[in-house]
């Protein structure tokens, strides 16, 4: 088992990605602490999980207080944290820039941005030396696409609070690195697609399938093979990536 003896932290843990790679955690034998909005969602969630091993807890990424009560419980419940997959974040709405609401924009930046910020902050102290932090990215975070302002924004950022930590945190050997997943099987893309053509979601499904050059769509668990890769120390020697995972998505 890949995670033998580790401990885990999930936000965003009763969503599609943030389960799977909760899932796969367990199975690879760590202790996961998953972390989302609703006490219902993590309740749930758990209840998918069943494992002696996995606690949840409800907190919004966006408040530095829930932020810091999260990190607590990981202190109460596993000492030192050994992996954080720094995960939760929304899509928001599709509109160009010049349509685009501003409360929506300082809501995405608020979720994808300060959330990803605050779990550094307040996680960081919390982990063991020679640890590994994941934060969850996009296609997004490497390039432009219409009609997506504030996602494509948060997730560049994304990548730059990822290379100041991986700089600030190399000291204590803990590793920091992005995923960029494209189009994953799930409710943000059903969201993305009626954002995109609310009329004909379908077609909207196809055009981008059609820009996928392996053939489909990528399944959550494909997402959990390379956070786990990052999260086990077959990664020790990589901090500072950018890693994607696009099924070679064609175009911008
Ligand atoms: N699904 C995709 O195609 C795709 C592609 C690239 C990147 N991503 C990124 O992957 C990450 C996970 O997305 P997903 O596909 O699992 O979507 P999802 O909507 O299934 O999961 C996101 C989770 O984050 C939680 N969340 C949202 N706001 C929160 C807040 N303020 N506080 C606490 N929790 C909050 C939600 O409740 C949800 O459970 C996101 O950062 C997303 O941007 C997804």
């Amino acid at each position: 088992m890949r995670l033998q003896g580790k401990t885990a932290v999930v936000t965003g843990g009763a969503g599609n990605i943030g389960l799977a790679a909760a899932q796969r955690f367990l199975a690879e034998g760590a202790r996961v602490l998953i972390v989302d909005r609703g006490e219902d969602r993590v309740n749930e969630a758990l209840r998918q999980l069943a494992s002696n091993d996995v606690h949840g807890l409800s907190a919004d990424v966006t408040d530095g207080d829930d932020t810091a009560r999260y990190a607590a419980e990981a202190q109460r419940l596993f000492g030192q944290t050994d992996i954080f997959f720094n995960n939760a974040g929304i899509a928001g709405a599709v509109a160009p820039i010049t349509a685009y609401p501003d409360a929506e924009f300082d809501r995405v930046m608020a979720v994808n941005v300060r959330g990803v910020f605050l779990g550094l902050k307040h996680m960081l102290p919390a982990m063991r030396d020679g640890g590994s932090v994941i934060c969850t990215s996009s296609v997004a975070g490497l390039r432009g696409s219409a009609g997506m302002a504030a996602y494509v924004a948060s997730k560049h950022a994304v990548v730059g609070l990822m290379r100041v930590a991986s700089v600030e945190a190399s000291a204590r050997r803990i590793r920091v690195n992005t995923i960029h997943p494209g189009p994953v099987e799930g409710d943000m893309m059903g969201e993305l697609e009626r954002g995109m053509a609310p009329a004909d979601p379908k077609a909207a499904h196809a055009l981008v399938l059609q820009r996928m050059r392996l053939g489909r769509f990528i399944e959550r668990k494909e997402i959990a093979d390379l956070v786990t890769f990052l999260a086990s120390d077959e990664s020790r020697m990589i901090s500072g990536a950018t890693m994607v995972i696009d099924a070679a998505m064609a175009g911008g």
